[in-house]
């Protein structure tokens, strides 16, 4: 063996005499206990899954910088969004509803989610393809990802489920109208738009705070898939998309994007005519038009999906200074749940893991726990006069929020002037589609409902559309009972 060769080892380091055959008893013998490599192989091949993200299972992703290349420090102080800073970052996209190892060309939003490391600790933005979604209140969230999973009885997934779900929940309309449509499926990730579809707040260095909503407008055009071309490509190339991202980037086709923000001024949203923290409402571009903050490029394939991707934790609490929640009640949901998954998924200290890591020194107070690499040093309270961190109240202490009272209940959001479930749907069918579209969207609802949804949900979903569009619901309909 040359010295350039590689000797297989133990976990431990240890040489290893064969690759190919345990230790036995004479060559035809029985296996003994003491061949601890061929054990801790078969321990280690044991153990090797790990728990799937509860949604958002399927996906795939990549490293990369984030340029800013306008001025908008004016509306907010983050270190990230300053001009000419660059910032690393990583960015995993995926499906929704399907298992790890589900096709990535299903009807479905796409995940959105980017890891900013930046100077004053990881930012992440855990966005979707698509700026709104099917509910607006987290209570509902659970149960719309069960309508879209596996029945109890036959471990099928049930088209009829999920239009009674959908049906039930009016507030979907958009979101459905929109997923139905050419961007429900995307050719590849490098061809579609991202959107923080919530709105977060900015809040600049003199302390004056702004909504915003972030738009990552794909720099490679949009494309889609017609739901046969994705049908086949789903028979012959489960991974298409994650090849698609893998390929441009191995090749060095460095795809890009450009985050543009719609900014409302703090006091706008009270009286705003859509609330404006509706997650089922887009702001009209003409009310709030965008503004260039910088571009996202991604140069960097991952080289062990598991440790770099599989096991990234992408958290809507991660806001750094000058970024902050709105009240949004989605958003205030998520903002416990991810940390939560994290810790049921990878273990209590997943901050520990490479990737997940900031890239600044972290000086936290927490503490031990399974897997932990790295403790903090003595003292390991505060507060403490033995030189311990210290946090600072001065620069730090305003909080991003807002004046908020009254009585405690359970129930939907007051409504705005004119806040309603289907007038935005309404609006994309009509003035955003052309006639192929609207075509190619009845074609894809019918097929849908033709598999599978029955009376009483059946009636109820073209109902449904003629609230979208009397026209649309019409045709929807007539589609259907012609099969
Ligand atoms: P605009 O005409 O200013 O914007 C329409 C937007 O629709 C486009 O900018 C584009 O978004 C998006 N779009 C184009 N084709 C499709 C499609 N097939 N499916 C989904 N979206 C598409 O009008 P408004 O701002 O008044 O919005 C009108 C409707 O457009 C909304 O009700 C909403 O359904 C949809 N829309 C609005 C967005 C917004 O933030 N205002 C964002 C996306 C969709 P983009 O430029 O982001 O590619
Ligand atoms: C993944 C919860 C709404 C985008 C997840 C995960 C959970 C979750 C538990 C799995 C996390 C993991 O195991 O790593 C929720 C809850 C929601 C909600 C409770 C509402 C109350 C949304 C919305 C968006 C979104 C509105 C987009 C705007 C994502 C993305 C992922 C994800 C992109 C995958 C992240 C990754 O790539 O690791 N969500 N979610 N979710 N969610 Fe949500």
């Amino acid at each position: 063996m040359t010295e350039t060769e590689r000797i297989t080892t133990t976990d431990a380091g240890i040489p290893v005499a064969s690759d190919e055959y345990s230790l036995t008893v004479g060559p035809n013998g029985p296996i003994l206990l003491q061949d601890h490599y061929l054990i801790e192989q078969m321990a280690n091949f044991n153990r090797e899954r790990i728990a799937e993200r509860q949604p958002h299972a399927k996906g795939g992703g990549a490293f990369g910088k984030f340029v800013v290349t306008a001025d908008v420090s004016s509306y907010t102080k983050a270190a990230v969004f300053q001009p000419r800073v660059e910032t690393d970052m990583m960015i995993r996209f995926s499906t929704v509803a399907g298992e790890r190892g589900s096709p990535d060309t299903w009807r479905d939003p796409r995940g959105f989610a980017v890891k900013f490391y930046t100077s004053e600790g990881n930012y992440d933005m855990v966005g979707n393809n698509t700026p709104v979604f099917f509910i607006r209140d987290p209570m509902k969230f659970q149960h719309f990802i069960r309508s879209q999973k596996r029945r109890a009885d036959t471990n099928l997934r049930d088209n009829d489920m999920q239009w009674d779900f959908w049906t039930l929940s009016p507030e979907s309309a958009h979101q459905v109208t929109w997923l139905m449509g050419d961007r429900g499926i995307p050719k590849t990730w490098r061809h579609m738009n991202g959107y923080s579809s919530h709105t977060y707040m900015w809040v600049n260095a003199a302390g004056e705070k702004f909504w915003v909503k972030y738009h990552f407008k794909t720099d490679q055009g949009i494309d889609y898939l017609t739901q046969q071309e994705a049908d086949q490509i789903a028979g012959q190339d489960g991974d298409y998309h994650t090849r698609d991202l893998h390929s441009a980037i191995h090749g060095g086709d460095y795809p890009s994007w450009t985050l543009y923000v719609q900014i409302m001024p703090f006091a706008d949203a009270a009286s705003y005519r859509f609330n404006p923290f509706d997650l089922t409402k887009v702001w009209p571009h003409a009310d709030y038009p965008l503004h260039e903050v910088g571009r996202m490029t991604l140069d960097r394939n991952p080289t062990d999906f598991h440790t770099e991707i599989e096991q990234a934790a992408f958290e809507p609490n991660n806001l750094v200074p000058g970024i902050g929640p709105s009240p949004d009640k989605m958003l205030l949901a998520r903002i416990f749940s991810y940390a939560d998954a994290h810790r049921a998924r990878l273990g209590v200290n997943y901050k520990q893991i490479p990737v997940n890591e900031a890239k600044i020194p972290v000086h936290s107070y927490s503490k031990d726990g399974a897997m932990r690499i790295r403790n903090v040093a003595d003292p390991v309270y505060a507060p403490n006069s033995k030189g311990g961190p210290r946090a600072d109240s001065e620069r730090y202490g305003e909080v991003a929020g807002w004046p908020t009272s009254g009585e405690m209940v359970h129930a939907a959001y007051q409504p705005h002037a004119e806040d309603d479930d289907f007038g935005q749907a309404g609006t994309l069918v009509r003035e955003v589609m052309d006639d192929a579209a609207r075509e190619r969207l009845v074609s894809n609802v019918a097929g849908h409902l033709a598999g599978g949804v029955t009376e009483p949900v059946l009636k109820r979903a073209f109902d449904y559309w003629r609230n979208v569009d009397k026209d649309i619901g019409e045709r929807i309909e007539k589609a259907v009972r012609s099969r």
